[in-house]
């Protein structure tokens, strides 16, 4: 789950938090209801005519310097409880056989002790060779967490990157959020200055303007994850803890704000046309074709939390079977628009229909 301003320092208090953050994704319905990610209003063209046999088509790309056998990545999700070790594990093994990137939960929880940490670390022994994100919060860039703590958390997973997550809605709905953001900006441009490894900035569900993407860009990050509106909602999530809590104005507010956010689609071209970074598409994508649909709008890499997670959670082999579904709705998706590799599927034509095509005339 997304770190919020003040963890608990007693570490059962953690895990109970980090258990949440998995338990109620898993068994409660906490996807967008009343908005989408607008990928529906996208529409890839038809090629009757491809010349290419659906077995030549090539999945491989690059994104920050690393190859990935397709342009996929296991969304930022958990840590810091024993499901979690079983999950990040599960999730390891995946990123490791199939090629995809992987980010860890927000890992501050990974700081007070080993065996928190360890709970994190298990995704780089089941995938030495994959891209592996760490994980911080914006929320406590701007409380003081340092340059050191910072490398340490990346340490933790020799992390090939390190991603800060921008969790506003989620500071505001939770029953012990602190949203502060004041600050945050600074950080971050210190923080891309000051590491080893490419910092990259994402949402965790209510997407990325273009006027932050551009400020972004200004702050020397390395990319840009969108993580719009029409997936998981974090309002959602922390609205049922709310009403655990007994707490009715945070409990309002997630009621209210659950379907906050930009669209993934209408982020995702919005952040396009404004900066030039590598963008990872995320927030809401559940197939292999909405992927393909995301390369062809501007996006470097697609992501997926909720349904990886969901997988994970049967067993190996469902994830796996997932994967290998997502891939196949990919591939074909790229044989049907005469799309070879992923290059040519970034300049493929597209048509823009409905809410989507207004929104995006308008900006
Ligand atoms: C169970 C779960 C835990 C998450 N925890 C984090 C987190 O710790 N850090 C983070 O940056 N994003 C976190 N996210 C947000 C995801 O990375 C992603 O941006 C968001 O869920 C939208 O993708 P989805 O609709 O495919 O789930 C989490 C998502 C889920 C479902």
């Amino acid at each position: 789950m997304p770190d919020t301003s003040d963890v608990p320092s007693d570490i059962e208090l953690i895990k109970q938090r980090k258990k949440d953050g998995i338990e109620i994704p898993l068994q409660k319905d906490v996807q967008a209801r009343t908005t989408t990610t607008y990928l529906e209003y996208v529409r890839l063209v038809h090629n009757a005519l491809p010349e290419l046999d659906l077995d030549e088509i090539n999945l491989s790309t690059t994104f920050l310097g690393h190859r990935f056998s397709a342009p996929l990545i296991i969304d930022s999700m958990t840590g810091g409880t024993d499901e979690a070790t079983i999950i990040n594990g599960r999730l390891g093994e995946l990123a490791e056989k199939f090629g995809f990137g992987m980010g860890l939960g927000s890992q501050r929880a990974g700081l007070k002790s080993e065996e928190l940490a360890a709970t994190y670390a298990i995704a780089r022994k089941n995938a030495p060779n994959a891209f592996l994100i760490a994980n911080i919060g914006g929320a406590q860039l701007a409380k003081g967490l340092s340059i050191d703590e910072a490398r340490k958390i990346v340490k933790m997973i020799s992390a090939n990157a390190l991603v800060v997550h921008l969790n506003t809605l989620q500071e505001l709905v939770q029953p012990e959020g602190e949203p502060k953001y004041r600050g945050v900006l600074a950080k971050i441009t210190e923080l891309a200055k000051s590491m080893d490894v490419p910092v990259i900035v994402k949402e965790v569900g209510a997407g990325i303007s273009r006027e932050v993407a551009v400020n972004l860009e200004m702050a020397g990050v390395s990319a840009i994850n969108v993580a719009g509106a029409g997936g998981t909602s974090w309002a959602g999530v922390e609205k049922l803890r709310a009403e655990t809590a007994d707490n009715s104005l945070k409990k309002h507010l997630g009621e209210m704000f659950w379907d906050w956010g930009i669209p993934t689609a209408a982020s995702l071209i919005e952040v396009r046309r404004a900066v030039k970074l590598p963008i990872i598409a995320s927030g809401g994508l559940r197939n292999g074709l909405e992927v393909a649909k995301c390369i062809a709008l501007g996006a470097n890499m697609a992501a997926m939390a909720y349904p990886f997670l969901k997988a994970a959670a049967r067993s190996k082999e469902d994830l796996f079977e997932f994967a290998n579904t997502v891939l196949a709705e990919l591939q074909s998706a790229m044989f049907l628009v005469g799309a070879r590799n992923i290059q040519a599927l970034a300049s493929s034509r597209y048509i823009l229909t409905g809410a989507l095509a207004q929104e995006v005339s308008r900006t």
